[in-house]
């Protein structure tokens, strides 16, 4: 059972904004904070009822904003201060909360804190950051090369995870903590609704075991910030790079005051080698068997399942699991069915709505994220120069990133210059308003799927009954509440008979327009939910 707080929570439905790839309205090929509150009518359409905003703080941008010098004033290129309080307002007027992006584990070298901290080994902010003479062997960085980076100044080395110039906060400091929980006061007072927290489970470290456990401390932590009376309203979703349920049930279980949720990053990077770059095609029943574990570690433990496929650091799903060169239509409305249809928090990545594939390019100049262009330098020697560009055009995370695609213009409806990064290069093809003229349009079955499940609290809230054999081609389950049922049956890659157990059944949404009750005959990727 829910406690009152999860039960509202049920209700969120989550669209994550990356607002340099947004939408720009000063003309400087940089979406801003004024674009996101221009799009806020076509999100409340949409039928979302929360915008996660990707971080928009003062930065040098080395990382697109996960790198902050300044956690409590805004990026100028995105915006100022006045921009997101009426941000704030305009959303909450349109029931649409806010949620901002917590970056607790690192900061930028240019923070005050890092200038500071660097100096000597003995001021107030000295052990802000982790610094030893020694590089500890136990971490290394996850964008290659050394965890580790020697100060000329402080004469020591301090620990980045990230970036040489992402320096990791040391949380063992309760000065640290104190700045932090400051960080969500400030931002809460102003009206935000929450957080997305960036690889909060690494704020707690242990430089004797390898770095991929999480360090002893990690729960006091999180309850320390988000447990507080100050805090414990704020819907908190973390990014968390776990994979145990004992651990799952322990972040997010309700009464402990944790997280209120966190990313389960099983079914994203299924299939997924050398750091996402390699491909490997996936099969839905493969997709299936993971979503109907995690449903049922969220089930059995009370826990609420954030239901997402597409984010700011994954190609787009679509262009991974199927054949999105024929049947992108079928495909798209397959997986926002099977995903949206379960319990749990259904989030959004901005252009998945009208189902953005991957773009490709030839040369390494088209790409613009550090990560990208690190594993280019490093790895070019060994793999060439064509493979290397093989495997970006596969699994880089600008592929998320090319601005979202308004309409079939010179820049795409998204700005009146040339923007920042290189637009998507199926723009033609692939464009909302292209989408939303076609008679299968991906954007209005979101609308229609979105719309159905507000409507329905057994979607929400309801038991997950699966009816369909583990062998079958197809996924066949009931959700039910009281005395309302519905039953979702979503076709996979081929064609299959599918015979409904019931004397009767109410078609609710399909994505085949030709189908007008539950006869049996199912083509590749149909779907069809029906009332009981
Ligand atoms: C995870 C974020 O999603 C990613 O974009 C970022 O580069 C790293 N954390 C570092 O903050």
């Amino acid at each position: 059972m829910f406690g009152k707080k999860y039960n509202d929570f049920l209700k969120l439905v989550v669209y994550q904004v990356y607002p340099r790839s947004f939408k720009d309205t000063n003309s400087d090929g940089i979406g801003d904070l004024r674009g996101i509150i221009e799009k806020l009518d076509y999100l409340k359409e949409l039928g979302i009822n929360a915008i996660w905003i990707c971080p928009c703080f003062k930065s040098p941008q080395v990382d697109n904003g996960y790198d902050i010098s300044d956690y409590c004033d805004i990026q100028p290129e995105l915006g100022n201060m006045d921009d997101i309080k009426e941000l704030i307002e305009k959303a909450h007027k349109l029931g649409i909360k806010i949620l901002m992006d917590l970056v607790a584990n690192h900061t930028s070298s240019e923070h005050k804190w890092f200038k500071e901290s660097k100096k000597s080994k003995d001021n107030p902010y000295s052990d802000y950051y982790y610094w030893f003479d020694e590089p500890q062997a136990t971490y290394g960085s996850i964008w290659g090369g050394s965890a580790w980076e020697f100060c000329e100044e402080r004469q020591q080395y301090y620990l980045h995870r990230y970036h040489t110039t992402m320096p990791d906060l040391n949380w063992t400091n309760p000065k640290v903590r104190k700045e932090i929980y400051d960080v969500v006061d400030f931002w809460s007072g102003l009206g935000v609704d929450g957080f997305r927290c960036d690889v909060i489970t690494e704020i707690s470290k242990d430089f004797s075991k390898n770095q991929m456990g999480m360090g002893p401390h990690i729960h006091e932590y999180i309850n320390g910030l988000f447990g507080r009376p100050e805090a414990e309203h704020l819907f908190t979703v973390g990014e968390c790079w776990v994979w145990s349920k004992e651990e799952y049930c322990k972040l997010t279980k309700e009464e402990r005051k944790e997280l209120s949720t966190m990313f389960q990053f099983e079914h994203i990077l299924f299939g997924k080698k050398k750091g996402g770059y390699m491909p490997e095609p996936q099969s839905l029943t493969a997709l299936r068997d993971i979503l109907i574990r995690w449903q049922e570690v969220s089930y059995e433990n009370d826990l609420l399942y954030p239901l997402f496929t597409d984010n700011h650091d994954q190609p787009s799903f679509i262009s991974r699991v199927g054949d999105y060169k024929n049947k992108r239509y079928e495909l798209a409305t397959c997986i926002a069915t099977m995903f949206y249809t379960l319990r749990g928090i259904p989030f959004l990545f901005q252009g998945q709505e009208f189902g953005t594939i991957s773009p490709h390019y030839d040369s390494i100049d088209d790409f613009r994220d550090v990560s990208a262009i690190n594993y280019y330098n490093y790895n070019k020697d060994e793999l060439g120069e064509k493979t290397i560009l093989e495997h970006l055009n596969f699994g880089s995370r600008d592929n998320a990133r090319r601005p979202v695609a308004w309409d079939d213009s010179e820049f795409n409806g998204f700005s009146d210059v040339a923007p920042w990064i290189p637009l998507n290069s199926n723009y033609k093809e692939i464009n909302l308003k292209k989408d939303r003229e076609s008679k299968k349009s991906i954007f209005e079955f979101y609308k229609s799927l979105l719309k159905l499940r507000k409507e329905n609290d057994e979607i929400i809230y309801g038991e997950l009954k699966v009816l369909s054999q583990p062998e079958d081609g197809y996924w066949l389950f009931e959700r039910e509440l009281g005395d309302k049922k519905i039953v979702v049956c979503c076709n996979f890659e081929n064609e299959n008979k599918i015979t409904l157990p019931y004397n009767s059944a109410n078609l609710l949404i399909t994505n085949n327009l030709e189908r007008k009750d539950a006869s049996c005959d199912y083509s590749a990727y149909e779907v069809a939910i029906y009332r009981i």
